[in-house]
């Protein structure tokens, strides 16, 4: 599914550094770490009626993963919820709406890979646009397998949320050749680790499985399909799962921040949907829609 200009975002305002500028003008040095190597990391959000959903669980990981790439200076968690909050209220954004937050390492003295160079702290940006989930959720997507793998901590630690994202590109491009939604990618041994953009669940005879989160990002909305299921009785397993077992499941399922809850109705020109008529997945998108109110910041309380 290819998303569209939405034109309500052409004259957005967009937070860089210290302050909102206008979309035209949101632009980053040809010094910023970004540009120079893709380091940075990044959190997508979505803003419902209820509020911002998890802001707190996406600035833990947002932190954690400027963390371990070892940045200065992180810019403290009161100011990029009142950079979040400025942004939202001067857009009148308070719901369809899709945050993209990123943290460059900032801008350097002179082009290189050296951290050294960075010698003027982060740089935050706060990119919020309208946008409604990126996928059909009533009727699905449709994914194939891709010969590029998913990071193991062996290479790149998938759960670093950084904004390298080549091997997810490289599936994607392989996706859309092939005509599907999205990517299917496999970790290491062969298991399936996720999407090239959300993460994986399987119904097997009522039961949930989803791979262990080694070579996937640690989806929040995995997660909390975890917490809902144990909190409704439904039996969740995390463990490998090969490509043979997707093949004959009864039902299966991405989950993110983009997307949230998305049938899969295909996987490498196989039906998936139908099988159970995906009845434990739309009981979980119910859950997940009915749980907005828990886990939402109101936009005025930031
Ligand atoms: C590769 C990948 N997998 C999964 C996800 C879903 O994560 P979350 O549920 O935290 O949005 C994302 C979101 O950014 C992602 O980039």
């Amino acid at each position: 599914m290819l998303q569209e200009f939405d034109a309500r975002n052409a004259e957005i305002k967009v937070w860089i550094g210290q302050g909102l500028v206008s979309r035209k003008d949101a632009k980053v040095s040809v010094f910023d770490s970004s540009v120079q190597g893709g380091d940075a990391v990044w959190e997508g959000l979505r803003v419902y009626e209820q509020g911002i959903f998890c802001l707190d669980k996406h600035l833990d990981r947002l932190q954690d993963s400027a963390q371990a790439m070892d940045f200065v200076e992180i810019p403290p968690r009161s100011f990029i919820k009142n950079a979040i909050k400025q942004t939202l209220l001067v857009n009148g954004m308070r719901k369809d709406t899709h945050i993209r937050l990123t943290l460059t390492r900032g801008e350097k003295v002179t082009s290189g890979m050296d951290p050294r160079l960075n010698q003027s702290g982060p740089l935050l940006i706060v990119l919020a646009e309208w946008k409604p989930p990126v996928y059909d959720n009533t009727k699905g997507i449709r994914i194939m397998t891709s010969a590029i793998r998913r990071n193991s901590p062996m290479h790149l630690d998938s759960k670093i949320h950084h904004t390298n994202l080549i091997n997810n590109i490289l599936a994607k491009i392989q996706s859309n050749y092939a005509g599907v939604d999205s990517a299917l990618m496999l970790d290491n041994l062969g298991f399936i680790a996720e999407m090239n953009g959300t993460n994986i669940f399987m119904v097997k005879n009522k039961e949930l499985i989803t791979p262990t989160a080694d070579a996937c990002l640690h989806g929040i909305t995995r997660a909390l399909v975890i917490k809902l299921a144990r909190e409704n009785s439904i039996p969740v397993i995390e463990r490998n799962v090969s490509l043979t077992e997707l093949y004959a499941a009864d039902e299966a399922f991405g989950t993110g921040s983009m997307g949230e809850l998305t049938p899969i109705t295909e996987v490498d020109g196989r039906t998936i949907l139908n099988r159970s008529n995906s009845k434990l997945t739309h009981h979980l998108i119910d859950l997940f829609n009915e749980s907005h109110h828990r886990w939402s910041v109101e936009i005025n309380d930031l």
